[in-house]
């Protein structure tokens, strides 16, 4: 499907993969609606899209005033509407010890990475209905497939996400809208485990962050239901953790998962 002249909002536009997924969409002849809180970040973005000879528009914003989404939505659309894609990709992770995690850490977490993307969707979806066109691309993680010892509580929001989107995809089977899920296993290059400066387990790699864009723009192009990006096959792996959770947690710890993330707290 072409998906060139129309418009898309993508969260988390202001670094890290959110830039690569935006300036691939721009490329395709997608106008830009970048949603972050670092205006600085939106605008490098904004100028890289500019100088490629697409559309960006900027919008600082703090996502995590819930209450405050669905007048975002109703503003950006009077703006720059009718909006055909959400991108649903800001996120935040926290390594921590589970006992010693602070009551308001989780509810940061849970807010940025699950109860924004059903605001905002909550907010579009009407629209996109009554305009008979709309997609959702929600940006989860492997981590939502299995649980990551000293950083649960993201891997409960990206499963939450995982599933959310499971259930509204059969929900809006038959309509015009579609849902897509993008689950990145270790990124490099950019982004928030490129920022913690660990490198990724040998065995399992890490992908560059342009192989998400290109899982956005497949998803947006093909309608794909949920796009695994990883270095090497992982649904095999994922199938073992479904039939026996031992030998799951077996090989998640001879990979090195639990003691890369044990690393990766910041005390
Ligand atoms: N990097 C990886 O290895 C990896 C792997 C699997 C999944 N993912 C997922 O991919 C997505 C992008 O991650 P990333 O690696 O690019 O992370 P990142 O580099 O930390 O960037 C996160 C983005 O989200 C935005 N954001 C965070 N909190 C926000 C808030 N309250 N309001 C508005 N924007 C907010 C940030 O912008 P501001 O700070 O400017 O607000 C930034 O643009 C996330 O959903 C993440 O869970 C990443």
């Amino acid at each position: 499907m072409d998906i060139g002249g129309k418009t898309a909002i993508v969260t988390g536009a202001s670094r890290g993969i959110g830039p690569y997924i935006a300036k691939s969409l721009a490329k395709q002849g997608v106008n830009l609606i970048a949603v972050a809180r670092s205006e600085s970040g939106l605008k490098e973005t904004q100028i890289d899209i500019e100088n490629g000879g697409g559309v960006c528009h900027i919008h600082p914003y703090d996502l995590t005033e819930i209450n405050a989404l669905q007048g975002l939505i109703h503003d950006l659309w009077s703006l720059y509407g009718p909006i055909h894609v959400l991108v649903n990709n800001a996120g935040i992770e926290q390594y921590q010890f589970f006992d010693q995690i602070e009551k308001d850490e989780i509810s940061s977490i849970l807010k940025t990475n699950l109860r924004c993307p059903m605001e905002l969707t909550r907010s579009i979806l009407p629209k996109m209905i009554e305009q008979k066109d709309g997609h959702i691309v929600n940006i989860a993680s492997l981590a939502g497939k299995k649980g990551l010892a000293y950083n649960s509580v993201y891997s409960a929001s990206k499963a939450a996400v995982i599933m959310w989107s499971d259930g509204l995809r059969q929900e809006y089977w038959d309509s015009p809208i579609d849902i897509s899920v993008i689950c990145p296993g270790f990124i490099s290059e950019a982004g928030m485990f490129y920022d913690g400066q660990i490198p990724p387990p040998p065995l399992l790699g890490a992908s560059k962050p342009q192989k998400v864009a290109d899982a956005v723009l497949k998803a947006l192009k093909k309608g794909s239901c949920e796009i695994i990006v990883n270095q090497g096959p992982i649904r095999p792996l994922l199938a073992i953790g479904q039939l026996s959770w031992r030998i799951a947690d077996m090989l998640t710890r001879w990979f090195g998962v639990p003691a890369l993330n044990r690393k990766r707290i910041s005390v």
